[in-house]
């Protein structure tokens, strides 16, 4: 089986259980609290900080053409878009049980600007340069081609455009270090090689005109834009 079917077959095992990923994501439960603590080192407010500072470069009422990749359960983003009315958003992931969650969510919420599509992030179905905004959240430490996924998210990226988000990035926090070695990469839930804070900055810079990183314990938080 390639690293790509293991991915999907671990993220659809996920997928049906929708609400137990939720509340390790969102530390809602007490199991999200437990692992939040042990795996990485994060309490209350460190928690809701990566959280924040990861949405933070989605301007208050935007209102152009959003993609998020990977949507995952949309369990972080449904609330956001739910503020943003006037914007058109694409969430697209390559694992259906997972977005079924998500759409279910945007259903809930009434959200009609936002529609889903399954594809894979290193072959985005999407033309050259048609997005304002591209946002990617606890992606990159997954994807099986890193390459072809920064190239891809580039390409769909207007000039101008912002690309954001977060992602493990190794070197930050030992004991994350150690369960991702030992745990989310034998389970196929994150794939190597991984991102330092600094060969993060490195790649980025190669590839954007303006770029800042920096690191909640072992999330390394991302914003870039495109050159014109
Ligand atoms: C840890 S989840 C993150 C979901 C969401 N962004 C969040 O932060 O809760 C990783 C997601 O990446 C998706 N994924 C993995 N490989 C992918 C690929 N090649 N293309 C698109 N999505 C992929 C998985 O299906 C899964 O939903």
């Amino acid at each position: 089986m390639s690293r790509h079917d293991e991915i999907r077959r671990s993220y659809k095992a996920l997928g049906d259980m929708g609400n137990i990923y939720d509340g390790i994501i969102t530390r809602s439960t007490l199991l999200g609290k437990i692992m939040d603590g042990l795996i990485w080192g994060l309490d209350g407010e460190l928690s809701a900080q990566w959280i924040e500072d990861a949405l933070a470069p989605v301007p208050a009422g935007f209102s152009g053409r959003l993609l998020e990749v990977p949507v995952g359960t949309g369990v972080l983003t449904m609330p956001l878009y739910a503020s943003l009315p006037e914007s058109e958003i694409t969430c697209l992931d390559n694992e259906a049980g997972m977005m079924a969650n998500a759409k279910k969510r945007a259903v809930a919420m009434g959200l009609s600007n936002v529609a889903f599509v399954q594809g894979d992030v290193g072959a985005l179905p999407f033309a050259d340069e048609s997005f304002d905004l591209v946002l990617s959240l606890n992606g990159f430490h997954a994807f099986p081609d890193k390459d072809a996924a920064f190239r891809e998210t580039r390409r769909v990226l207007k000039p101008g455009g912002v690309f954001c988000g977060c992602f493990y990035i190794a070197g930050e926090y030992g004991r994350t270090d150690w369960f991702v070695r030992h745990m989310y990469v034998p389970k196929g839930f994150f794939t190597p090689p991984f991102e330092t804070e600094e060969s993060l900055t490195e790649r980025l810079r190669e590839l954007y005109a303006e770029v800042e990183v920096h690191s909640v314990r072992a999330e390394g938080i991302f914003r870039c834009v495109k050159g014109t």
